[in-house]
């Protein structure tokens, strides 16, 4: 499908991503259907868009009228049969390969033949996901920076399983949402950017779990010594404890090498619910 044939865009998973991906995709101009499975998810994305972009408005970065107009495109679901007519779609669910992997069967089942499927898994190649899928040409991946309504640039990754046109359409559709696509040449796991983070946060994790310095001070080096807008603590803040939790355990799992495992500190978090800004609590405290 080309570009100037997507009307519909269908974002799975109303969290963190999920829910400003939609309203990109809304404020772009696109009839956007988020679907998630829990009430209580799209409840939250809704009210937390409106704050986000009540402050567009007063930075005047859009007009009230251009932001109302938005919502009026964005509809919420929990119903996943929404998104059958949708032309493109944004998974952003928990990052679980068999649980993306049962809802990319099903969104196969339901919507049309040319639909496009992507992904927005921060590490997951789309290959894997499309294993066992009668339309895996379809199927690529498209990952975008927290927060996305910020975040300017997009990796769009293509697997061999992806046609042409998919990776073609992926990269206009990224265009048209007014971002910078980056389109990789060929699949790797953790794509480029968070190749290279995960080698700081893996560094970060290991320079306090042993004692070197506390995460602010190494928060801190980050940000003066190294020029970063954030420190890699604040960043797991930001992305979600859990997610990075999931991407090592993933990778731990894939390799079986001991120095892929989890780090402790970040394990105990995961078990205390101290995910970060999200449930308030991380390595630092929100209020
Ligand atoms: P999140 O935990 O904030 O939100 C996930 C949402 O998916 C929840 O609202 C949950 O109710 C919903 N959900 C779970 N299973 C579902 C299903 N079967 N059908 C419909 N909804 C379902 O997760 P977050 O952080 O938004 O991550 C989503 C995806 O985006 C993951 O694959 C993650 O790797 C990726 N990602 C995350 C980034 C981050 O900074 N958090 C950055 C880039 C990618």
């Amino acid at each position: 499908m080309g570009v100037e044939n997507i009307n519909t865009i269908g974002v799975i998973g109303a969290g963190t991503m999920g829910a400003q991906i939609a309203m990109v995709c809304a404020v772009n101009g696109y009839e956007v259907i988020l679907q998630d499975i829990e009430e209580a998810s799209l409840r939250k994305a809704k009210e937390s868009l409106e704050a986000r972009m009540a402050r567009w408005v007063e930075k005047k970065k859009k007009t009230k009228e251009e932001v109302d107009q938005a919502f009026g495109r964005l509809s919420m679901e929990t119903d996943l049969n929404s998104v059958k007519d949708a032309d493109f779609i944004i998974e952003a669910i928990v990052e679980k390969l068999d649980v993306k992997k049962s809802l990319f069967a099903e969104l196969e089942r339901l919507t049309q033949e040319d639909t496009i499927l992507a992904t927005n898994s921060s590490t997951i190649v789309s290959s894997k996901i499309a294993e066992g899928l009668h339309r895996p040409h379809n199927v690529c991946n498209v990952h975008f920076f927290n927060p996305p309504l910020k975040m300017e640039l997009v990796e769009v990754v293509r697997g061999e399983h992806t046609s042409d046109e998919t990776a073609n359409t992926a990269v206009k559709l990224i265009e048209s949402l007014e971002k910078i696509p980056v389109l990789l040449k060929k699949e790797i796991s953790g794509f480029v950017a968070n190749r290279i983070l995960g080698k700081l946060m893996d560094e970060a994790v290991y320079l306090l779990e042993n004692g070197y310095a506390t995460h602010e001070e190494i928060d801190l080096v980050c940000k003066k010594a190294l020029n970063h807008p954030i420190g890699p603590f604040a960043l797991m803040d930001l992305t979600g404890i859990d997610v990075n939790y999931f991407v090592r355990l993933q990778r731990y799992q894939e390799s079986g090498k001991e120095e892929d495992r989890p780090a402790q500190i970040v394990a105990e978090k995961v078990e205390k619910g101290e995910l970060g800004r999200k449930t308030g609590k991380g390595f630092y405290q929100y209020t």
